[in-house]
């Protein structure tokens, strides 16, 4: 869920809707905003889009210079407007917005049912805005000290905003496990779930902390741990432009940043390599050189699409550097009493830096001493901030809920770091370096080069566009590009697709194939080329139609294939980087012309802060 606050001398309405569109991706079941103003508090609720909320608002009282507004995923009762944030307390004075989940939400609502509480939905959220009251009525204490008392209550993960009809110069705000950024004005305050909403009216933020509150007035702020002692807020400077947070002329967010690639990827590079040199640098992690160096295994977490990028890196990290490389989803890891000490190096993935399955295989594999290196995309978030070290990304903010330009550059940082290892361990000489990394300095004109297939791609989504089944297959590390390749396919266009390794196809998909089943292979030009070759007339023989990425200049597959899309020639190691690109291209195309909404597909979030 998204949340965004407002308090000082603007019109809270629009600027709260542009923030929740802004946060939109981090949920789109329903929206809500509460103002308050001349008639007092005034909430709107909508199921459905933000875009939704503002038309039923449309002619009605918004005006207010405080405000608080939310965009749900559902987690506790189906999106609707009774399920909407922000929810009000018993006498309706109180409203609060929250992104997170209470955990103990039940036992603390019959406690406060006996105590005469009557409820109007669903949600576990509207049970703390009640234990809020119940104490801020008993105790005879100031709001502040009852939301403080109230979360000494509750387990979880929280990041809300309380709001009170009776004091509507002041907002109280608190996190524990749920991202909140506050951004800090001339007689106003900002709160956002990220800094989307706040860049374009001050640069000056200040990251709010597990377990702290947060008192704002129109010219004052006091921060607080739970454990009541006051802390000296850190502001620090955004370096966030308003510019990456809009479409600069494409149809979709996805397409704009598809296209970003060979920037993002060059962005990614940029410092970090040295091909005269034959030289790879991290800054990030290189003061762990000497544990890196005697590392036995590495052990990557992550989930969605990071964890693809995961299985990429383990192909390279293995290839190169000779060292043993686990791939887990971070759900199961973390569940599954996973043997782990203190030589293993972790490496979390994550774009958003926010994922709660992710964060908590991190701390429980820092619990048991590992050591925990972040390759994350939003800088500041709470990942890159858990971890011991790191290599941020560098894509820039991705607003398509289906990843691109972040999983481009994961593959493109965890090809670093196995270079890196490769360094250290001695396992690559510096020629081969330096060969190798002359080779990826040249990734980003070929990325470029692998886009003009756009059109020709767009032809052949018109033919695959009415199909119910699609099966995406790769070898090596072209097995991973074809799980992504699914994913992706069935994230925006809700078609049935699979991602499996050519290989396994006879074990079991092949009994799928029929004239009717697209089958996407990856056959470039690379070590199991030929392998792939006879995958092909697998499933050409059983009628199957094949589209294939090919080598540039290939004349072999395009005789058995019904399609071909070429990428650039590239060293194995780079493949994934430019044979995902035609992938991407395709997604995109077929779900638009299905009428799909590209950039919020159904029942997905971006950020999934709920495990
Ligand atoms: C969600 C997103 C995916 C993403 C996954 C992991 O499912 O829709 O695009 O890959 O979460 O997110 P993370 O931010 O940890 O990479």
């Amino acid at each position: 869920c998204g949340i965004v606050g407002y308090i000082g001398h603007r019109e809270a309405w629009p600027l709260v809707i542009k923030g929740l569109k802004r946060l939109e991706y981090r949920g789109y079941d329903s929206a809500g905003i509460a103002l308050i103003n001349d008639d007092g508090l005034n909430i709107y609720k909508k199921a459905g889009k933000v875009q939704d909320l503002e038309n039923f608002a449309e002619g009605k009282n918004l005006s207010g210079t405080i405000g608080i507004g939310h965009t749900r995923w559902a987690t506790h009762g189906a999106p609707s407007d009774r399920n909407s944030h922000p929810h009000t307390s018993h006498s309706g004075d109180l409203t609060i917005i929250h992104n997170g989940i209470i955990e103990n939400y039940a036992t603390l609502k019959e406690v406060l049912i006996s105590k005469g509480h009557e409820f109007n939905s669903d949600t576990d959220t509207e049970v703390l805005i009640h234990l809020i009251e119940e104490i801020y009525k008993q105790e005879s204490v100031d709001l502040v000290e009852a939301v403080r008392l109230a979360l000494h209550e509750v387990n979880g993960a929280y990041a809300i905003v309380v709001m009170d009809e009776a004091q509507p110069d002041q907002l109280i705000a608190a996190r524990k496990g749920s991202p909140m950024v506050i951004g800090v004005g001339q007689g106003e305050y900002f709160i956002a779930s990220d800094a989307t909403p706040i860049v374009e009216y001050t640069k000056n933020v200040i990251y709010l902390n597990d377990n702290e509150i947060a008192f704002l007035k129109r010219d004052e702020l006091v921060i607080k741990r739970l454990d009541n002692v006051v802390q000296t807020p850190f502001i620090q400077e955004l370096n966030l432009k308003l510019e990456m947070l809009e479409k600069g002329g494409y149809d979709h967010f996805m397409l704009k940043e598809i296209y970003e690639q060979p920037r993002s990827v060059r962005d990614c590079l940029r410092g970090r390599i040295y091909p005269n040199e034959g030289r790879v640098q991290l800054g990030g992690i290189s003061e762990f050189a000497h544990k890196l160096k005697n590392v036995d295994r590495i052990i990557i977490v992550a989930c969605g699409t990071s964890w693809h990028a995961g299985l990429v890196g383990e192909y390279l990290i293995e290839e190169y550097s000779r060292i043993p490389v686990e791939v887990e989803y971070a759900s199961e890891f973390r569940y599954r009493n996973p043997i782990i000490t203190e030589k293993d190096v972790v490496i979390a993935i994550s774009q958003s830096g926010e994922t709660a399955d992710t964060m908590a295989a991190i701390e429980m594999a820092k619990e048991k001493g590992a050591t925990i290196f972040g390759v994350c995309n939003v800088v500041g978030a709470s990942i890159p901030r858990l971890t011991h070290a790191g290599a941020y990304t560098h894509a820039g903010p991705e607003i398509g809920v289906a990843s691109t330009k972040a999983f481009t550059a994961q593959v493109t940082v965890l090809t670093l770091i196995a270079f890196h290892l490769a360094q250290q361990k001695g396992t690559l000489t510096s020629s081969k370096l330096a060969e190798l990394l002359t080779e990826l300095d040249n990734i980003p004109q070929k990325i470029e080069k692998a886009l003009e297939s756009e059109s020709l791609i767009k032809e052949i989504s018109a033919k695959f566009k009415d199909s119910r089944n699609c099966l995406f297959l790769g070898r090596g590390s072209g097995f991973p590009v074809a799980l992504e390749g699914a994913l992706k396919l069935k994230e925006i266009s809700y078609i049935h697709a699979e991602g499996y390794p050519a290989a396994e196809m006879k074990h079991g998909p092949i009994a799928l194939i029929d004239e009717e089943m697209p089958v996407v292979v990856i056959a470039t030009k690379n070590s199991s080329y030929e392998k792939v070759i006879s995958n092909i007339q697998e499933v050409k023989a059983r009628k199957g139609i094949v589209l294939a990425i090919v080598t540039e200049g290939d004349t072999e597959v395009r005789k058995m294939a019904d399609y071909c899309i070429e990428i650039p020639d590239a060293s194995e190691a780079f493949l994934p980087l430019l044979a995902t690109i035609p992938l991407q291209l395709l997604s995109y195309h077929i779900a638009v012309m299905r009428g799909c909404n590209v950039d919020q597909p159904r029942n997905l979030a971006k950020s999934v802060t709920v495990e």
